[in-house]
């Protein structure tokens, strides 16, 4: 591939366009945007963060929907897994930890709100930590997931290794909050990446590789 180059799939059936959400204007959307390409992320917003989803943990698996799921599975089945060792971040109360965990046998989940990782189910071991400093050693996981996620940039790189795959998944498009396209997630990114990069539902994916 091409370092930079988003190579697109047709889109799955039934991907929905026409979304009727409006998550572009969440306050959200501008920290997703500072803490990736300006590195803007401090104690104090960590907290505010942990905070926030602390306080919607208990209703957050309220918002999942058939819709919002297909961009997962689609991601999963069509992008894929890489490797075996699978870590996903920002799991919250588990809208993919499932199905990647049916995937995989190597896989761990980690999210910055103790609250939200109560609401799992399933086997999947779960860490809480903040994704700006994993736990991890250098080049040690073969596959990132990201769910609605924010990206740290550094720690993606560091973590993964060589043929290491980062898979992006926004499962309301570009109307989710924390959202990046697949090019501004390439361009986030130290180092030379390209992507195959989806839609299903009313979502988008990208698997992001080192090229
Ligand atoms: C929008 S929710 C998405 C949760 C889940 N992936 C989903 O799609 O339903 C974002 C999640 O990322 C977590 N998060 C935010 N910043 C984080 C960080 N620095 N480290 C780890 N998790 C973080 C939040 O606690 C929250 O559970």
């Amino acid at each position: 591939m091409t370092p930079g180059s988003v190579t697109w799939l047709p889109d799955a059936p039934g991907t929905v366009t026409d979304l009727e959400v409006f998550g572009s204007s969440s306050p959200m959307r501008k920290v997703t945007e500072q803490v990736a390409f300006d590195g803007a992320w401090d104690a104090t917003r960590r907290d505010k963060v942990r905070e926030l989803f602390d306080g919607m943990a208990a209703e957050w698996s309220s918002r999942f929907s058939i819709e919002r799921a297909a961009s997962i599975t689609d991601a999963l089945d069509r992008g894929g897994l890489c490797g075996t060792k699978i870590v996903e971040l920002g799991a919250g109360s588990g809208l993919g930890t499932n199905e990647i965990a049916a995937r995989a046998t190597d896989v761990a989940a980690l999210d910055l709100s103790m609250d939200m990782l109560r609401q799992q189910s399933g086997s999947t071991p779960l860490v809480q930590g903040d994704a700006s400093t994993l736990p991890l050693p250098d080049a040690s996981v073969d596959t990132l997931v990201l769910v609605n996620m924010l990206l740290f940039p550094a720690e993606v790189d560091r973590v993964l290794g060589a043929a290491g795959r980062l898979l992006w998944i926004n499962t309301n498009g570009h109307e989710t909050p924390i959202y990046l396209s697949p090019e501004d997630v390439i361009a986030a990114l130290p180092g030379s990446w390209a992507a195959t990069a989806g839609r299903a539902g009313t979502g988008i994916w990208a698997a992001v590789d080192r090229v």
